[in-house]
């Protein structure tokens, strides 16, 4: 049967994802043993045969999923994406087509396994990563791939590679993937570049499959594009391998997202807190907790996810800088998780002193730092605010009367009091409570 985009059922394949708004990124495997970060393997053009030996070695003694997913609950993430397979072959799980995997290491553990069961007790949503890339793989090809490890060495060539083998294998893979490990809610591919993406990966025959073994799951945009690039969906032309949603890495849209008609897109801003995806022990370059805080609401402004990356040290430990930054984040949303879970643009211009979050007719003000004198609520209508309140302890924030705005009848003032210091220097949330649940200008 023909491919039909149903924008009815897409849209509530993905109600339950924009409503999440935060996830966690967890980038693990052989490569956490280098430390150097998860393309290790080709960055330093590392042979197969000196990198596979990582597996000999591979057994995490402190990988304690259940801490992993705790820590997860306790951040605030609503749905957790950990890498069954990255380009370096070596798969978390145990696949039938290959040996390069976790349950052949001395660790002899389905990882993936644990993770979903893990994720699925504290009730976060399970995502896979999957990468389509296999530098491991024999028919993965050598010649003309800029990313390959022994890309450029003479002595490699693609003589007896069959790429259409390789992709049977991968095609197997994910079909192990949506076959093994229970409901899967987010397949997260990694990535398409040069000639390789969408049929280059038979991408409609995988999609089929996918489709067929788990009809819900929401897919990324990686089949297609890779970090850059939106895909088929944002071009209003969806291919049968579309993605449901964009995947901007290490940035923030400037201004969201929209398909080619003006649409708003569903898109996802995956960001590592240091500078690595996979465990790089010399990186310490962290983003302080409060920054990561912002970078969500600024995501949500506009209308978009935030997948935050932990890169697990070869014991299965979180970098202490990592588990640090999760906790105060956790802390941050335990007090205004309602500005952020199911909210998105406020469709009023952003104020210079933070930014709008809206969830019908509930406006919040995310105030990153304080003004001189009472606080302008730009944009909104005196007659359609009900009532103003500090977010985090439910306290009331009178509307001004101070004659120091009179120059600005027009605009409604909030008084904070006479304390400059905000109760909360990363983020102090009002919550404007609208007799209106549409944007009053
Ligand atoms: C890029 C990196 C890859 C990482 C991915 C996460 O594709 O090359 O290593 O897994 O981003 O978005």
């Amino acid at each position: 049967m023909p491919f039909r985009f149903s924008r009815e059922a897409y849209e509530c394949r993905v109600a339950w994802y924009t409503q999440a708004r935060f996830g966690m990124f967890l980038h693990w495997g052989l490569y956490a043993i280098p430390a150097r970060g998860e393309w290790v393997r080709s960055v330093e053009r590392i042979p197969s045969e000196v990198y596979d030996r990582y597996m000999r070695e591979f057994n995490p003694k402190d990988c304690d999923m259940r801490r992993w997913m705790a820590a997860a609950k306790g951040a605030g993430a609503r749905y957790a994406v950990l890498t069954a397979k990255h380009h370096d072959g070596f798969c978390l799980f145990d696949s039938a087509y290959t040996d390069f995997k976790s349950t052949n290491s001395p660790a002899g553990r389905d990882f993936v396994r644990e993770f979903v069961e893990a994720a699925r007790e504290f009730d976060i949503r399970v995502g896979l990563y999957f990468s389509l890339i296999d530098w491991h793989h024999p028919d993965f090809p050598h010649c003309g791939d800029r990313n390959r490890p022994m890309r450029g060495d003479a002595g490699f060539s693609d003589e007896g590679r069959d790429f259409g083998r390789y992709l049977d294998f991968m095609h197997a893979q994910v079909r192990e993937l949506c076959s093994n490990y229970g409901k899967l809610d987010i397949l997260w591919f990694d990535f398409s570049y040069d000639g390789l993406r969408g049929e280059a990966w038979r991408g409609t025959e995988l999609m089929k499959m996918v489709r067929a073994l788990q009809p819900d799951v929401v897919v990324n945009n990686r089949l297609e594009v890779s970090g850059e690039g939106l895909g088929s969906l944002a071009a209003c032309a969806p291919t049968p391998y579309h993605g449901d949603f964009v995947t901007p890495e290490q940035i923030a849209p400037l201004d969201g997202l929209c398909d080619a008609q003006g649409t708003p897109l569903v898109w996802e801003s995956c960001i590592t807190m240091n500078n690595h995806w996979g465990y790089c022990a010399g990186d310490h370059f962290y983003k302080p907790a409060p920054m990561l805080i912002r970078k969500l609401v600024e995501c949500v402004s506009k209308g978009g996810n935030l997948l935050l990356n932990v890169g697990p040290d070869a014991q299965g430990r979180f970098p202490k800088e990592s588990f640090e930054a999760l906790n105060r984040i956790g802390e941050w949303l335990g007090e205004n998780g309602e500005s952020v879970y199911g909210c998105g643009p406020s469709g009023l211009p952003k104020p210079e002193y933070g930014r709008f979050t809206r969830n019908g007719d509930r406006l919040y003000v995310h105030i990153f730092e304080n003004t001189l004198g009472p606080l302008p609520l730009f944009g909104l209508d005196r007659e359609d605010i009900v009532a103003v309140r500090r977010l985090a302890d439910g306290s009331e924030v009178p509307i001004s009367t101070s004659w120091v705005h009179s120059g600005y009848p027009d605009i409604v003032f909030a008084d904070l009091g006479p304390d400059p210091v905000l109760p909360d220097l990363t983020d102090t949330v009002l919550e404007v409570r609208l007799r209106s649940g549409a944007p009053t200008n």
